[in-house]
């Protein structure tokens, strides 16, 4: 018994957990220090925990109970007796104790196996450097321990291991002792004073280099900052470093929150499962999220960089120092940090176009989820796998959440009510009530039908209406909202719903709106809360046009009968910017929808005439706002157009989309010339975000001009291809090499990069993305081919998103392949990563999920495989995703 492995865990049957069951934790821990031997086949891992009852627990006699996964015990000591067979019991995961005293110490010694553990859970290896990862349930597999987020502990914690292989030896706080050991090994003691639930553990030990800083907290205290990469990525680190301290300085401003430990670091390793992770102090980053270098990394890289850095640094407070009672509690930190990420990235950049970015995501990505058999609560009521949980509903729709609060509230009251949580909180582990009721009580509103967005899953449908009536001079609009049901969850409220709004007069003007005899200015927030309410508007000349959900204030789905002409219009005029995007947006849908119908009535595809002439309009001139321009130059993605049909018809979409981009980029030719070569100033690289922007557009504009396949287009794209001086320019000069039509030219180019950027794992990534999404027919084989590449590899997660990821993802109407072959490609990945990666399968399987909307052959053709790899003996991850599909 002693010697055996605890729990290998896909055998274990999935059990599932229920918020209404929780119960605090039976015991405390006052109190832990941890010893690690480090090994990379077999690191013993010692655990003293000081453990005392919870005097709030309800039964003063309840055994203790500790989580284990993978664990061979080697020794349990109580209150330093060594404890034999009889005085405890290992059932799956669990470790119990009974009959213990009300304070003692328990002593555990384990071995564990680094370098086996391709899960990237607990203790593993990534590319020789040892590393952790801890969120949501990955301590227990490196020692026994109440592994849930409400115990709070501080911690110490001793690192052993040879000095020559890994001279680096990193965990949470502050370092306190060093020194050398015999046969050429050393070790370093940590303490972290401020108490922590275990999922912010972390542990790194390697050969690693860093670039080194200070930053001054608003209260004049000196902060170490410490980059950590391998020695071949220090020149991709400046910008992280910037990243970070402008993220420091902007929560002391924003959120009056200072930092409080002497030292915070990030590391980045080469292997892990998400973007990166907030464990107290050390940072753990995926390499993707913290390297930047423009000769090697796009614009967009560094701003994920610049927003991961933050949002992993906001948490210090909203995740750290107040953390969740219980996992189904993620987006109170989750929600609450993407909010602040947001608001974040909106002041370093343009506001409207960040926004316009996080609600494109929203709007394709989670409506997608809410109307798919895995959709859940942004507060789920039971899992199987928590995992399973760290999706768009808890993050972006959590992100809405908090935004819709901010907006309800005003900014200045949303500060208070933020600074309440956390004097209130800090220090302790609590739930999305008691976060909204800081809201409620320095603002006075009642938030009771408010907290329905945390229980209701399902994106909510707002139908408006306008009704003018020419002799009252009155406008009167009429809302109604209606959810629609999702799996174990028929009947839906009317939800608390700020529909921002304004109106727009003749000339484009905004109109001062007056209801109820009250003066409201120009804009204003309406609170719908019923199934149906009108609102009447006095003292208008004319009929004015509405432009309503301004900012998109609502994670909702909004529908209005405008018309084409209103809609180019507001495209033109509307004074709120992600409007006048989305009226172009719905412009778009409009015609594109047409040309799906077209098809689908054997008519001749014939493009609206009032969407050219707009976007014709938008490119004359010298733009405004090159940044702004290139987002209204975006035709709504074949995803985004699938959201607005019950019945997808994928070929439709795509061919409907595809001829929509050539008519417009052969009507528009010679303008998206001009703005080319305005734009393609022959100026060195600079990070400037005007000089980002120009690049922005000129892209936007080269990726139009090489889909009418011209040899001046194509030739204009080798040429940038070959003399750009940094990433971006040159990643989408390839991309439109590869994609056009003809890839000739694209598979010189692809060999071309392949060679000059073989060395860099990050730039490789991007190689494979380019030729999985290509829009044509060869795309299933490209990815079979790519799957044997020798820089490819199931075990790295960056790889797998690489390939397969951006294959189901971006290449829709491929991975969509009538004959199924793309459903069953996916399959056998998903197979293959369940039993090596769990998480990643997880992840991996979802577009399988989302045939609800497909056609009943391809509808059978993705249950098949579900069905296929429901037949494996699967890991409680996919059986919690492929039951819940199979059973939709
Ligand atoms: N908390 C991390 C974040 O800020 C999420 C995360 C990182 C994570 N790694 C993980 C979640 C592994 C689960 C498993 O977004
Ligand atoms: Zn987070």
């Amino acid at each position: 018994m002693n010697q055996a492995v605890s729990n290998t865990s896909p055998n274990a049957s999935p059990q599932t957990i229920y918020l209404k069951d929780y119960l605090p934790p039976a015991f405390l821990v006052k109190k832990v220090e941890l010893d690690f031997r480090l090994e990379p086949q077999n690191t013993v891992v010692t655990s003293r925990l000081y453990l005392s009852r919870n005097p709030v627990y309800p039964d003063p006699q309840a055994p203790l109970e500790l989580k284990g996964q993978e664990l061979k015990l080697l020794s349990i000591k109580l209150d330093d007796q060594p404890l034999g067979e009889e005085g405890y019991a290992i059932q799956a995961d669990t470790l119990k104790l009974a009959g213990v005293p009300d304070n003692f110490v328990l002593e555990t010694q384990v071995e564990i196996n680094p370098e086996n553990n391709t899960a990237l859970e607990g203790l593993y290896l990534s590319s020789g450097n040892f590393c952790t990862q801890c969120e949501a349930e990955g301590f227990r597999r490196i020692t026994w321990y109440p592994d849930r987020p409400d115990v709070l502990a501080p911690f110490t914690t001793r690192i052993e291991a040879d000095k020559t292989q890994f001279p680096v030896l990193l965990s949470n706080g502050n370092p306190t002792e060093k020194g050398d050991l015999d046969q050429g090994r050393h070790y370093v003691t940590w303490e972290d004073p401020f108490p922590k639930p275990s999922y912010l553990f972390a542990l790194v030990a390697g050969d690693l280099h860093a670039v080194k800083d200070t930053f001054n907290t608003a209260s004049g205290r000196q902060v170490a900052l410490e980059i950590w990469v391998e020695k071949e990525n220090l020149h991709k680190c400046d910008h992280a470093l910037a990243s970070l301290k402008n993220a420091m300085r902007w929560d002391e401003a924003t959120y009056g929150r200072e930092y409080d430990l002497d030292i915070y670091m990030i590391v980045a390793v080469n292997d892990f499962n998400m973007g990166a992770m907030e464990n107290k102090g050390l940072n753990i980053f995926n390499s993707a999220c913290v390297l930047a270098d423009p000769k090697s990394e796009t614009d967009a890289a560094f701003h994920r960089v610049e927003s991961v850095v933050a949002h992993e640094y906001f948490h210090n407070w909203s995740g750290n120092r107040v953390t969740c009672r219980d996992w189904f509690q993620l987006s109170l930190k989750e929600g609450f940090t993407v909010f602040r990420d947001q608001q974040f990235s909106a002041d370093q950049h343009s506001p409207a176009v960040e926004r316009i970015q996080n609600v494109g995501l929203l709007r394709t990505a989670q409506f997608a989820e809410d109307a798919s058999p895995t959709a859940h609560p942004v507060r789920p009521d039971s899992y199987i796998e928590i995992n399973n949980f760290y999706t768009l509903t808890v993050y972006e729709k959590g992100s809405e959440i908090v935004r819709m609060l901010s907006e309800l509230l005003g900014w200045d009251a949303f500060r208070k009510g933020s600074d309440l949580y956390f004097e209130r909180f800090d220090g302790q582990a609590v739930t999305v009530e008691d976060f909204v009721q800081c809201m409620a009580e320095v603002s006075g509103l009642n938030l009771d039908q408010f907290l329905l967005w945390y229980s209701q899953a399902g994106t909510p449908r707002v139908t408006a209406k306008g009704d003018y009536n020419a002799a009252e001079k009155t406008w009167t609009l009429t809302l109604k909202q209606e959810t629609p049901p999702t799996p174990g969850q028929a009947d839906k409220q009317p939800l608390l719903i700020p529909i921002k709004m304004g109106l727009v007069g003749p000339g484009g003007q905004p109109l001062p709106l007056e209801v109820d005899g009250q003066h409201l200015g120009v804009e204003t927030v309406l609170h719908l809360k019923e199934a149906e309410q009108s609102w009447t508007f006095h003292h208008l000349e004319d009929e004015p046009l509405p432009s309503l959900l301004r900012g998109f204030s609502a994670p909702v789905k909004l529908d209005y009968d405008y018309s084409r002409q209103d809609l180019a219009f507001l495209l033109q005029q509307d004074p709120d910017g992600f409007n006048r995007w989305d009226a172009g947006q719905r412009l778009a849908l409009q015609a594109l929808q047409e040309l799906v119908a077209a098809q689908q009535e054997g008519r001749d595809l014939v493009l609206d005439a009032e969407l050219i002439a707009s976007w014709q309009k938008l490119l004359e001139g010298e733009p405004e706002d090159p940044q702004m321009l290139a987002e209204l130059l975006q035709l709504p993605s074949e995803a985004y157009i699938a959201e607005q049909y019950d019945q997808v018809d994928i070929d439709a979409i795509h061919t409907a989309r595809d001829y929509a981009r050539k008519t417009l980029a052969t009507a528009l030719y010679p303008d998206l010339l001009r703005l080319y070569k305005a734009f393609n100033q022959q100026k060195p690289w600079s990070a400037d975000a005007k000089e980002a922007a120009a690049r922005r557009l000129k892209n936007t504009c080269l990726s139009l001009l090489v889909v009418t396949d011209t040899d001046e287009a194509l030739q204009l794209a080798e040429k940038q291809f070959q003399h750009a001086d940094n990433m971006t320019d040159q990643q989408a000069a390839l991309t439109c090499l590869v994609h056009a039509q003809e890839a000739n030219q694209g598979e010189a180019a692809l060999a071309q990069f392949a060679r000059q950027w073989a060395h860099d794992p990050l730039v490789m990534d991007t190689w494979f993305s380019i030729q999985v999404t290509r829009p044509h027919p060869d795309a299933l084989q490209r990815v079979q081919a790519l799957l044997e590449h020798p820089a490819f590899s199931m075990k790295n997660p960056n790889k797998i998103r690489a390939v397969l990821g951006a294959f189901a993802g971006q290449n829709r109407h491929n991975f969509h392949r009538r004959d199924g072959a793309g459903y069953q490609l996916l399959a056998d990945a998903v197979i293959q990563l369940n039993s090596l990666n769990p998480q990643i399968a997880s992840r991996l399987v979802l577009p399988l999920t989302r045939f609800q909307k497909l056609d009943d052959y391809r509808k059978d053709k993705m249950k098949e495989q579900l069905e296929r790899i429901h037949k494996q003996d699967l890991s409680p991850d996919l059986y919690e995703m492929v039951t819940k599909a199979l059973s939709a």
